[in-house]
């Protein structure tokens, strides 16, 4: 006998979980299907949160290993006790997971474990741990995420040649580690594993690195990183990694452009070139969705070319992020209750979580100039903010752009501490389509970081008072 619910979710992720427990809070049966056996797909348990836990850490390790004497505080040696520090960021991920098992039930969803797959209209079969079920939904979402983009001639073994994965388990430093992509995962875990001691080199096969943030923030973080230790070798492709020698990895690389070859040496090597939809085995063929070349399936509005079947987060379009994914599945669900769900896809911030950290959030300058659209900047050191100043965090800046007649805020871009907490701010006054004005004569708490915001929203008029 089939189970029939209104809803059947298939993925446990930020986007899954969040469409279930909104579906639930509207009133509708709903189950979500997960096959890892544990709630919040790639970003709790092998993304985002494990990975800001050793962020944090191997960042509070480094202060203390270079910044507290300066500061009066006299430590008497600063050790690594690393499976101490695997051990707190696991028990974040655990505690996290099972926060979500809770609020499946505080809101009366389903949780299925097992491998869930679309068996024609209507009709969701599970591969389980006690067996098969088939589970009859007025709805089926998919929302099963994204997998690692593999790379030729680049064997993952999660031992020595890496996914993210495998680097936020790694039970050593390495001592020379080799990142393969600048984007966000390189720049993250390359600075967790640099501070805890390894010798990094990023190749990326552009001439810069974060392709698609503004080209002046990638240009001051690649600075910041650079003047951190990580060695940047840009315009340059791996063409394959050797690991015949148990000791030591030979990665080959050359120009982007093609030309002369190089051998390095690393004992781990990272690869971070992006991600792919993961659609594998998932039975689109029952329901008659093709998914496009690159394994995305498109929607209007979170429908999909099948009736009734919806798809949310990595394995549709837009960015890979898991607070795009998570409103997706807010308004997805909210659509299915007949309510008039949406998200706002100019206004999703994306955060590097490295120190210092970088956020931006609407048109980055060179979008504007390609759309032939007049705008004013105002920018803001964090050298002349005095919080800055009395942390130690001066680097970066923080930089908002404006429409040049009307004001209307159109982005901002940001680098230095704390300021993935702080684009919320900008993020909230654009939803309300606020001019920098607004911004500049809102009050801000003296002495804080914000206060940066506030100056460089002044300097788009031209009146920034403190630098
Ligand atoms: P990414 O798309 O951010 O960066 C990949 C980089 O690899 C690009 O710079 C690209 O030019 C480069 N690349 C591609 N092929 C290459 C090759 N053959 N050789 C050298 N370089 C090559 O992808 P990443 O860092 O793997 O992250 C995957 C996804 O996860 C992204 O969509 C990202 O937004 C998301 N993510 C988000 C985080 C956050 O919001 N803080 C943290 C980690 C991941």
């Amino acid at each position: 006998m089939s189970e029939s619910y209104d809803v059947v979710i298939i993925g446990g992720g930020p986007g899954g979980y969040n469409c279930a427990i909104r579906a639930g809070q509207l009133g509708l049966k709903v189950a979500c299907v997960e096959m890892r056996g544990k709630l919040g797909g790639t970003c709790l348990n092998v993304g985002c949160i494990p990975s800001k836990a050793l962020l944090h850490a191997s960042e509070m390790f480094e202060t203390a290993s270079t910044q507290f004497a300066a500061m009066g505080i006299k430590t008497g040696g600063i050790e690594l006790d690393l499976p101490a520090m695997m051990q707190q960021k696991s028990d974040a991920v655990d505690g996290l997971t099972k926060g979500i098992e809770f609020l499946f039930k505080k809101n009366g969803v389903d949780y299925i474990r097992g491998k869930g797959r679309i068996a024609g209209a209507g009709t969701v079969e599970v591969e389980g741990e006690d067996g098969p079920k088939t589970l009859s939904a007025k709805h089926i979402v998919i929302a099963t995420g994204s997998e690692v983009t593999p790379l030729p001639g680049v064997e993952i073994d999660e031992e020595r040649v890496v996914s993210s994965t495998g680097a936020l388990e790694l039970d050593k430093v390495p001592g020379k580690l080799i990142l393969i992509g600048a984007g966000v995962i390189g720049l993250e875990l390359g600075s967790v594993w640099r501070r805890l001691g390894a010798e990094v080199t990023v190749i990326e096969y552009l001439d810069r690195i974060l392709p698609g943030m503004d080209t002046e923030l990638a240009k001051t973080a690649q600075r910041t990183f650079a003047k951190q230790g990580i060695e940047f070798r840009l315009g340059h492709k791996v063409t394959g990694v050797d690991k015949s020698d148990p000791a030591t990895l030979k990665v080959s690389i050359e120009p982007s452009a093609g030309g002369e070859s190089e051998t390095l040496e690393a004992d781990t090597v990272l690869v971070a070139i992006g991600r792919r939809p993961y659609t594998e085995g998932l039975g689109l063929e029952t329901v008659g969705i093709e998914a496009d070349a690159r394994g995305f399936i498109s929607n209007e509005h979170f429908r999909t070319s099948a009736e009734n079947v919806w798809v949310i987060g990595d394995t549709t379009h837009g960015p890979m992020l898991a607070h795009k994914a998570e409103d997706e599945g807010v308004a997805c669900a909210e659509r299915i209750a007949g309510k008039a769900g949406h998200v706002n896809y100019g206004i999703i911030p994306g955060v590097v979580y490295t120190a210092p950290e970088i956020a931006s959030v609407g048109k980055t300058e060179d979008e504007l100039k390609a759309e032939g659209r007049a705008y004013k900047k105002g920018k803001f050191p964090f050298q002349a903010n005095s919080r800055a100043r009395t942390n130690h965090t001066t680097d970066g800046f923080i930089k908002i752009l404006a429409d040049a007649e009307t004001d209307e805020i159109l982005g901002a871009h940001m680098i230095g501490a704390h300021v993935g907490e702080m684009i919320g701010e900008i993020c909230l006054a654009m939803e309300f389509q606020a001019a920098s004005e607004d911004v500049a004569r809102t009050c801000h708490p003296h002495p804080t970081l914000t206060e940066a915001v506030r100056q460089a929203a002044m300097g788009v008029e031209g009146w920034t008072m403190q630098a």
